[in-house]
């Protein structure tokens, strides 16, 4: 899926694209109530809020204070009293949400130490044939391009090496069938995208990795003089521009199946 912008245009959110196809493909729709997983600032529950409607409800769920801030200013702006957040661990909730029609989170079970059973855990919270809907990320084929990238390879290195030493799995998305399988759910779907860029697309590889900034240094994992943050998105765009080849910078699997009924 070639979808991302020219130079010139605004970036386009692709895996933002991915996220609605995968949530209205798996069956969130009208009146249902769901819990987000951690949630951060709300990204995916607003788009869930969007395919349940007025009549439906989302409860999304973060153990960081911070993100939650940002995604309650952001209800309150978006004018939507349906959709709430609250603090706590996805491996400990709260009885006090209820029961809910559907559990859905994206980019975080790569970050649970042991995700069969965090899934086990937040199935408690699901009523009996409720969907349980999950996008991850992987590192494994990324990025890939039919000429040598090599800047690209080592700032693709720098983010995914980052998650690692921070105890992440960054095949997760390889994973994610057989972990949604052994936590007991049925009926599995399991799908994998890709966002694919040419030569002249502006992608946010720099943007990224100067967020990570701190981190990637605090782990070890390249020094700021071989990140070069300032020069790096340059860099990044020169280098295809010299290759002239199309390549493949994330691949986003997605993941749904149900209680047992
Ligand atoms: C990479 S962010 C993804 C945020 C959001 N799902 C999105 O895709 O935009 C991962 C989020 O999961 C949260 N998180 C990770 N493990 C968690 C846990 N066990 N319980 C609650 N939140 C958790 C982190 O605090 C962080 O906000």
């Amino acid at each position: 899926m070639a979808n991302q912008t020219n130079d010139s245009a605004p970036m386009a959110d692709t895996i933002g694209e991915m996220t609605n196809r995968l949530l209205a493909d798996a069956g969130i729709g009208a009146g249902m109530r769901v819990l987000d997983v951690g949630c951060g600032p709300g990204d995916v529950s607003f788009r869930i809020a969007q395919l349940v409607g007025g009549q439906g409800q989302v409860v999304g769920i973060d153990r960081d204070a911070r993100p939650l801030a940002a995604a309650r200013d952001r209800a309150r702006e978006l004018g939507l009293p349906n959709v709430t957040f609250a603090e706590g661990d996805l491996g400990a909730l709260s009885p006090e949400h209820g029961l809910f029609d559907a559990v859905v989170g994206r980019r975080v079970l790569m970050y649970q130490p042991d995700p069969v059973a965090a899934l086990k855990s937040l199935s408690r919270a699901l009523r009996p044939g409720g969907l349980v809907v999950f996008q991850e990320h992987d590192a494994t084929m990324v990025p890939a391009c039919l000429k040598p990238l090599p800047l690209h390879e080592r700032a693709h290195q720098w983010m995914w090496r980052t998650v690692e030493r921070e105890g992440a799995d960054i095949h997760m998305g390889f994973h994610l069938a057989g972990v949604l399988e052994q936590a007991g759910l049925t009926g599995v779907s399991v799908r994998a995208e890709a966002v694919v860029l040419t030569p002249q697309m502006r992608y946010r590889t720099a943007a990224v990795v100067r967020a990570m900034l701190p981190r990637i240094l605090q782990r070890g994992v390249a020094t700021e003089a071989e990140i070069d943050i300032d020069t790096l998105e340059e860099r990044l765009m020169d280098e295809r521009a010299k290759a002239n080849a199309t390549f493949v910078s994330d691949m986003v699997f997605g993941a749904w199946a149900r209680k047992p009924g």
